[in-house]
């Protein structure tokens, strides 16, 4: 079997492509080492690639004939090639646009003229925005966006839509209606959709993996593109104190990187026609706060700091459920987050 991974020289990829290695004979890595990812001009990179076996070709996934041309003789593509995070300001929005929805739409073109049916692509929980929600009074809602006005008050909680009451979150599953809340989450939303109408015009197979917070060894250091968790691990090894926004209570589901590779491997392996989504979590949820306090007591840092600060683009809280990926791909995460911590490096 030879497969393609895009962005495979990243974080994810890196796990992906190790955990490939015992099912696949021949991995291709399609990969644009870009210097706001790769800071040291992507040797690291390359050593990984060369120590894992695969074969790395530095391009960009717009460079319709190079992809084309490496897609020839593929049985899948594995598609993580994307500009992640929340971004820095609305000045990135078109480049978050042209690397991710533009970049999928030229993947799926790539596998439709090579002729390469199978596509599994990382897609994020933040397609959902805020969730779901139950309210005492009115059962399941919606909740309204955030505004400035409340968060300026510190009332970080979404309202119940009809009578503002406080809100429990609930577990999301695949079928609620996407609500993305940044230009991030919009591209998401778009690659699904984009692997969708593929899937539907060429009889192909499109698996759209919703990750949920990823974290573990490889993890790249903080950058304004950066996960929390990423964030907090390196304040924390510098001997600072994490900087907690809002009141810590966010709630989100972190998952280790050995364990969304496998949730990859497991969707390579079940070549089903048509489009299917996948929550992959943790199941196991905990709230920002309580995160920031483990990882400054692991490296030994100041305790955290909790600034009240907030971003206009986040969800408050983002958890879902990830057993249809258990019942269809056989699926369950395996590192606790405990476990998953002890095993990063703070020096
Ligand atoms: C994150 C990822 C997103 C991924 C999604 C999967 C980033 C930036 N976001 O979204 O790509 O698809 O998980 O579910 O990679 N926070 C702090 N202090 C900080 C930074 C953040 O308290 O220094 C808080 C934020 O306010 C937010 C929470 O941590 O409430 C999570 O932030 P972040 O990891 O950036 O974004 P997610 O929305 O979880």
């Amino acid at each position: 079997m030879r497969v393609v991974v895009t962005g495979g020289a990243g974080f994810i990829g890196t796990a992906v492509v190790r955990a490939l290695a015992p099912t696949v004979d021949d991995v291709v890595v399609l990969d644009s080492l870009r210097p706001d990812v790769h800071r040291d001009a992507g040797t690291a990179a390359r050593d990984r690639m060369s120590a894992l076996g695969a074969q790395l070709v530095e391009a960009d996934v717009r460079d319709l004939p190079t992809v084309r041309a490496h897609l020839r003789g593929a049985d899948a593509v594995v598609h993580l090639a994307a500009k992640v995070g929340l971004g820095v300001d609305l000045d990135d929005m078109d480049d978050y646009v042209s690397s991710n929805s533009l970049g999928t739409a030229t993947v799926l073109r790539a596998c439709h003229s090579a002729g390469v049916r199978h596509v599994v692509q990382a897609s994020s929980m933040v397609v959902y925005g805020e969730g779901a929600y139950t309210c005492d009074t009115h059962g399941p809602v919606s909740p309204a966006l955030r505004t400035t006005d409340r968060l300026d008050r510190g009332d970080f909680d979404p309202g119940c839509p009809v009578c503002g009451a406080d809100l429990s979150p609930a577990l999301v599953g695949e079928d609620t209606a996407p609500d993305p809340r940044n230009t991030y989450a919009a591209t998401k939303v778009a690659q699904e959709q984009l692997a969708a109408v593929w899937a539907r015009e060429t009889g192909g197979a499109a698996t759209s993996l919703r990750l949920h917070n990823v974290y573990g060894p490889g993890m790249p250091r903080a950058t304004p593109y950066s996960g929390v968790a990423a964030i907090f691990w390196t304040a924390a090894a510098q001997g600072l104190s994490p900087q907690v926004y809002e009141d810590g209570g966010q709630r989100r589901d972190f998952v280790h990187v050995d364990d969304v590779a496998a949730a990859f491997v497991a969707a390579l392996l079940r070549d089903v026609p048509g489009h299917t989504a996948y929550n992959v979590g943790s199941g196991v949820v905990h709230t920002i706060g309580d995160l920031a306090a483990k990882l400054s007591l692991l490296a030994g840092a100041p305790h955290p700091v909790v600034t009240g600060r907030y971003r206009l683009g986040d969800v408050r809280h983002i958890t879902a459920s990830s057993e249809r990926a258990a019942r269809e791909l056989g699926w369950r995460a395996t590192v606790p987050l405990r476990a998953g911590l002890d095993g990063l490096s703070f020096s």
